[in-house]
């Protein structure tokens, strides 16, 4: 399981819990802070509570929270309700799987900042964190998986608010959700990243055309997105390159079309064989490095 336990400054409560969480087998565990700044080691309280434990004190740099961190992560762990709801405002879609550490143990209390605090408030706030890592170990599972996620950009919304409901679920809606002006990349990373981590089985993009999407979507390893125009194309894109995400252009195609060529595209089987030589061909331009 991965956990990404979250706190302000990313130096006090947040990296000893990821060396606590690191430490049980079969935990990978990672840390950040919602008003880190970059680069500062771990606090020589903190240090000293997990020396104090016989725990090994990590090469700590702090760091903020991102995108490929909260998609990291099966559980996104917030010492108090207010780093909580900061993440929530900055990573909506990320919802499903960002609890306080306190609500994901079962008991639902915050963890109160020791900066600056005695070394026996540190070794208390340890002992906090330590027990709350155990109970919610004891009980959670591996984080939420969709069947799908969608996204889309201003000019895409409206047809992927229509196409959702033909998407197996659970789905992940992942914005926008208005036709106020957004940038398609970031939309088309989210949905990447989820896709290709296995978060998410298959991937709807849209944008005005699909292809910003595609694009974008395409950087991302493990992605094979595809824009579709027909029911043709649809077919095609599963049977001979195995796409993992469908990519539509709402000012290009209309709805109808749309709805034929994603129930083509989720019913239709990679044909293997040969092509699967060239998926993996593809997958090994992944590690493409300019000479
Ligand atoms: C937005 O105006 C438009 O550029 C975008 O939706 C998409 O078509 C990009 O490929």
């Amino acid at each position: 399981m991965r956990l990404l336990f979250v706190c302000t400054g990313n130096i006090c409560r947040s990296p000893m819990a990821e060396a606590l969480a690191g430490a049980h087998p079969g935990v990978e565990a990672d840390s950040a802070g919602v008003a880190a700044t970059a680069g500062s080691a771990i606090s020589e309280g903190a240090r000293r509570a997990l020396a104090g434990a016989g725990l090994a004190v990590p090469e700590h740099a702090s760091q903020e929270p991102s995108v490929e961190r909260m998609v990291w992560a099966d559980w996104v762990l917030a010492m108090t309700r207010g780093q909580k709801l900061e993440l929530i405002r900055r990573y909506p879609w990320a919802k499903d799987w960002v609890r306080t550490l306190g609500e994901w143990a079962g008991s639902g209390e915050d963890v109160e900042d020791p900066i600056g605090s005695s070394d026996r408030v540190y070794q208390a706030t340890m002992t906090h964190i330590s027990k709350l890592i155990d109970s919610g170990l004891a009980t959670q599972q591996v984080g939420p998986r969709y069947q799908a996620v969608a996204g889309a950009d201003h000019a895409g919304y409206q047809m992927k608010d229509r196409l959702l409901a033909q998407l197996p679920t659970p789905v992940l809606d992942v914005g926008t959700h208005d036709a106020t002006s957004v940038d398609y990349p970031n939309f088309a990373e989210v949905v990447a990243a989820l896709v290709g981590q296995g978060r998410a089985q298959v991937g709807l993009l849209v944008c005005g055309t699909g292809i910003g999407m595609s694009i974008a979507a395409n950087k991302l390893p493990g992605v094979r997105a595809a824009v579709v125009f027909d029911v043709s194309s649809a077919h095609l894109a599963r049977a001979h390159n195995n796409a993992n995400v469908i990519c539509f252009g709402e000012r290009l195609i209309g709805p109808v079309v749309a709805e034929d060529a994603l129930r083509e595209f989720l019913h239709t089987e990679f044909e293997g064989g040969r092509h699967a030589r060239r998926i993996a061909e593809i997958g090994a331009l992944e590690g493409h490095k300019w000479p």
